[in-house]
């Protein structure tokens, strides 16, 4: 990896979101197979129902620097592909020594998993097992040979370290290395190991985004109706966001509109260049009414992904170990600003 930063780095993942049809089964199959601990679920009093606000739950490691979440979806989804086969897949980091542990965790709580294989195709040596929720969403456990510093400093209780890496389909990969190259300062590793048709985009802490490429775009993504926010965070210099923002308000075009306003057809969905929009949160919808672009921006094959301030930690000033900035911090950043008539 390059020793200088490239402006706009991307550092880590700081979060992954999945869509569920069973909200409550999902968050206890999380904590099995994660340690995570339980958090309440939004969206379930009379009033949110009546405003019909999203249903929601995360659940984050400690020191909120990492979570996952999944928001209960308006129709049951289709079934998925085998173990290793559907996508996207979220890996999350595991110490090699304690695979045998997690295999037993996994067979007690009846989740199915594949068999750990040792590969390196998807850009770095390391051991796989493949794992799925009641929803059929793939996940792996990701024990590398060389762990990066802060991957396991916040590991559950149940020694899951953070977020590793997310395994996306891709119709065209020099497209893709070309968008996050552009927009994310991330740089494709390029390794004798890795597999044809894979991309490997690495962050500067350590994790990765993994392409592969397919003839059809994977169908569990927020570009596709009728399914929504399912969406991957990326961390950034704090002092980074809005200026990663900015190059892409630039240089990319917003949604026509929200997906389920279009009613358009998927073949259409999947015809979409790369493009900012609506980031379906609380805060997503009224940063889009006080500034008309949208903080949530889609890759050429309609994964959506937004961008997550991060405080370093340590003294060296990497980003390894980090503290989380609120797209609610933000917001009331870009408000001031617009007040005073500035750009944020
Ligand atoms: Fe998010």
């Amino acid at each position: 990896m390059s020793t200088v930063e490239p402006k706009g780095a991307v550092h880590w993942i700081d979060h992954y979101v999945v869509g569920t049809n069973d909200l409550p089964r999902w968050s206890y199959w999380a904590l099995h197979a994660t340690g995570l601990p339980i958090q309440p679920i939004n969206g379930l009093t009379t009033n949110m129902r009546k405003k019909n606000t999203p249903i929601f739950c995360f659940m984050w490691w400690e020191g909120g620097s990492c979570r996952i979440g999944a928001f209960l979806q308006p129709e049951n989804y289709p079934p998925a592909k085998p173990l290793g086969q559907d996508m996207p897949r979220c890996g999350f980091y595991i110490r090699s020594e304690d695979i045998d542990k997690h295999l037993r965790r996994l067979d007690q709580h009846k989740i199915s998993h594949t068999d750990p294989v040792k590969t390196a195709a998807d850009g770095e040596e390391g051991t796989v097992i493949c794992f799925a929720d009641p929803d059929g969403n793939q996940y792996e456990f990701w024990a590398p040979a060389q762990m990066p510093e802060g991957a396991m400093e916040i590991a559950t209780a149940e020694k899951v370290g953070r977020i590793s890496h997310v395994v996306f389909g891709c119709r065209d990969l020099a497209r893709t290395a070309a968008f996050f190259g552009k927009y994310c300062g991330m740089a494709v590793e390029r390794n004798a190991k890795t597999a044809e048709g894979t991309l490997v985009l690495r962050m500067r802490a350590g994790a990765r985004l993994v392409y592969k490429v397919v003839d059809q775009i994977d169908e569990r993504i927020a570009g596709h109706s009728p399914w929504w926010d399912m969406h991957t965070a990326l961390t950034v210099r704090e002092a980074e966001f809005f200026p990663n923002y900015r190059r892409m308000w630039d240089g990319l075009p917003e949604e026509a509109g929200p997906k389920e306003n279009l009613n358009d057809s998927r073949e259409k969905e999947d015809a979409f260049p790369a493009r900012t929009g609506l980031h379906r949160s609380p805060v997503g919808y009224q940063w889009k009414a006080l500034y008309h672009r949208g903080d949530e921006f889609y890759d050429w094959d309609g994964h959506a992904f937004h961008f997550f301030g991060g405080i370093p930690l340590k003294n060296d000033g990497s980003l390894a170990l980090y503290q989380g900035k609120e797209q609610e911090d933000y917001l009331r950043e870009l408000a001031e600003a617009l007040k005073k008539g500035a750009q944020p």
